[in-house]
């Protein structure tokens, strides 16, 4: 099928890495990563994760981008005509429908989150850290969530600005990206050799490579797989809808490798940056969503030109994010251009305020609504769990099934153009069969079947 998307088309095949990449690397791997690992005991959580990756994110990956190329339209649309087209039930069309609600509700807390990073831009420039101690950074750490006031309005600055980007198209974004992701990554090397000189590097390593799996319950395996998801941007459309605008001559494999290459590193690095510095300065590794808040400010406050370094890394922390925000509200932007017949803008307006809505109870459950709780959880972790460790995986699972079961192999092979010697077929068991069982495996086993 040689449809071309009504929103147009990357130029090149750089363009379309870029921002998938974008989109992969993000809060992510620099916030999120460090502190699930800290929360679940370190080594055995991280070999889980990167099994995940292998095993279902790279063949999964590869499956998002084959039907998006295919249906060049929103994931909603996409699903339900290939569906038609192989003569399946048009229900198939309710996994777009999962994506779009599952990046709505990731992109509610996230914009919360970045907003942190932008407001620590303005921290860590003003020399608030210079010199700081662990405690110190910690204390002011606790009183900025404690202020409703002020994260939400960082929280509206970041939707604002991410919806600015949407509406306008992603050409300028893919312009920036294409210079600050190499420079976030060179940044984060520069930290790395902070934390080897100055950091407990030994004991940091260590954490984040030992085995030692009597620390790993069957919900570190689901939090694992989950993040597997979350880190690549996969499961709920994203990766499909950028695949929608792919020019079809660009090899969808080679492509997958580069992006899940370099989304793994940043991770291994930032995990690198941070744990010696934790054990360096008598931190908790389990301390939660604030980790990187709490430790990174100490490395800046000591180390030479540290306010400056400081100030560049949280500006790229938040360009990381901002690239993988527009991902999420893409598929639902996408689908209201082309189902409801308005402007890119006015649809922007409209998922926007929804989203910016949504993220107050975030806001708030740092804070005044910090003791309520459902299943244990507060709202925060409540929309991180249900969508990172549920819909994410269980998006995934119906990918997968329906590139390996419902469309015809002629079509999946043609797309992705694998060379000769096994790669396609190994791709196609891995979807088949593969991919999905170990999701299913892991939601048995938390649930207790297994
Ligand atoms: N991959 C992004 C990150 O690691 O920060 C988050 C994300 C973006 C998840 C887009 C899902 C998505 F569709």
């Amino acid at each position: 099928m040689n449809k071309v998307s009504q929103h147009g088309e990357w130029t090149s095949r750089w363009s379309f890495i870029l921002a998938a990449t974008g989109s992969a690397v993000g809060l992510g791997n620099i916030w999120k990563f460090p502190y699930i690992t800290g929360e679940n005991g370190g080594g055995a959580f991280v070999l889980v994760y990167l099994i995940c990756i292998c095993l279902i994110g790279i063949p999964i990956m590869m499956a998002e981008i084959v039907l998006g190329r295919q249906g060049r339209q929103s994931p909603i649309n996409t699903m339900r005509d290939l569906a038609k087209k192989a003569g399946a039930h048009r229900y198939w069309s309710l996994v777009g429908w999962l994506g779009v609600i599952a990046g709505f509700l990731i992109l509610s807390y996230y914009s919360v989150i970045a907003g942190w990073a932008m407001a620590y831009v303005v921290r860590v420039a003003s020399g608030m850290f210079d010199g700081a101690t662990g405690d110190g950074v910690k204390n002011i750490f606790v009183q900025f969530i404690s202020d409703p006031e002020k994260l939400l309005a960082w929280h509206s600055l970041f939707m604002i600005l991410t919806m600015l980007v949407v509406a306008r198209g992603i050409k300028g974004l893919e312009r920036a990206v294409k210079f600050l992701m190499p420079s976030l990554f060179v940044l984060l090397l520069l930290l790395v050799g902070y934390s080897m000189s100055q950091g407990a590097f030994g004991q940091g390593v260590s954490f984040m490579f030992n085995l030692d799996f009597s620390k790993l319950s069957g919900e570190s395996v689901l939090t694992a797989m989950g993040h597997a998801f979350f880190t690549i941007s996969l499961g709920m459309g994203a990766i499909m809808v950028y695949g929608a605008y792919l020019p079809s001559n660009v090899s969808i494999a080679s492509t997958t490798l580069v992006i899940v290459i370099a989304d793994t590193l940043v991770a291994l690095l930032a995990g690198l940056v941070i744990f010696p510095i934790v054990f360096a300065n008598g931190l908790e590794p389990a301390s939660g969503p604030g980790l990187i808040f709490q430790t990174l400010p100490i490395a800046f406050g000591h180390m030479g030109f540290g306010a400056f370094f400081g100030t560049l890394f949280f500006v790229l922390l938040v360009f990381a994010a901002w690239s993988s925000s527009i991902s999420l509200i893409e598929p639902a932007v996408s689908w209201l251009v082309e189902n409801k017949k308005i402007s890119r803008m006015r649809a922007c307006i409209w998922a926007g305020l929804a989203t910016w809505f949504v993220g107050v109870g975030t806001v708030l459950s740092f804070n005044y609504m910090s003791d309520v709780t459902l299943f244990g959880r507060t709202f925060f972790d409540l929309l991180d769990f249900l969508t990172a460790n549920i819909m994410l995986p269980l998006g995934g699972i119906c990918i997968a099934i329906f590139a390996g079961w419902i469309i015809s192999k002629q079509s999946s092979e043609e797309e992705l153009g694998l060379p000769r010697g096994g790669y396609y077929e190994a791709w196609r068991f891995l979807v088949k069969y593969i991919s999905p069982a170990a999701v299913i495996i892991v939601f048995m086993n938390v649930v207790g079947i297994l």
